[in-house]
């Protein structure tokens, strides 16, 4: 059985999740509607990643005894200037995730709660692996993005990481 306030802070997870599908979706809307297929197709995959980690969420506070609540939607950031704005917004917020999922791993071992814990190692190594990707993506904007865009609006779906590392079975 989870106790209170694990259950509280892994809810508070699971609406973070689903904002960060939900704002993925309108910096895709934005990409789209503004000619970058290759970024919105990147973008779409991303939120769809995140969507998965919100059901991670969801299935194990349900499965430890908690109950999971799915929270009001809140309106995303949609204007960007640029292509680049979008990436440093995208880096900000997963550097934001990753801190709150490191403000849940050190609750589980103030509360002795192993289980939590262990279940939330899956999460540290992804968090690594999204902050990692969207640098590399930066990188390439800054390097290819000012001078053709096209080309980097047509080869950013090869900076995508392998499907096997998204997570797919939440
Ligand atoms: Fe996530
Ligand atoms: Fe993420």
């Amino acid at each position: 059985m989870l106790k209170k306030n694990i259950e509280v802070i892994c809810n508070r997870q699971v609406e973070r999740e689903g904002y960060s599908s939900n704002l993925y979706i309108a910096m895709a809307s934005w990409a789209e509607t503004n000619g970058y297929s290759g970024v919105a197709s990147w973008l779409y995959s991303q939120s769809d990643e995140e969507r998965i980690h919100m059901l991670k969420f969801i299935k194990y506070i349900n499965e430890r005894g908690g109950k999971a609540i799915m929270p009001a939607l809140k309106k995303p950031e949609a204007e960007f200037k640029d292509v680049e704005e979008v990436f440093k917004a995208v880096l900000k917020h997963e550097e934001f995730i990753t801190s709150s999922i490191n403000e849940i791993v050190s609750l589980t071992l103030d509360e002795k709660d192993f289980n939590t814990h262990n279940f939330l190692q899956w999460f540290v190594m992804e968090q690594v692996e999204e902050e990692a990707s969207v640098r590399v993506v930066l990188d390439k904007v800054r390097l290819v993005g000012k001078t053709n865009m096209y080309e980097f609006d047509r080869d950013i779906l090869s900076l995508r990481k392998p499907a096997a590392n998204a997570g797919a079975t939440p």
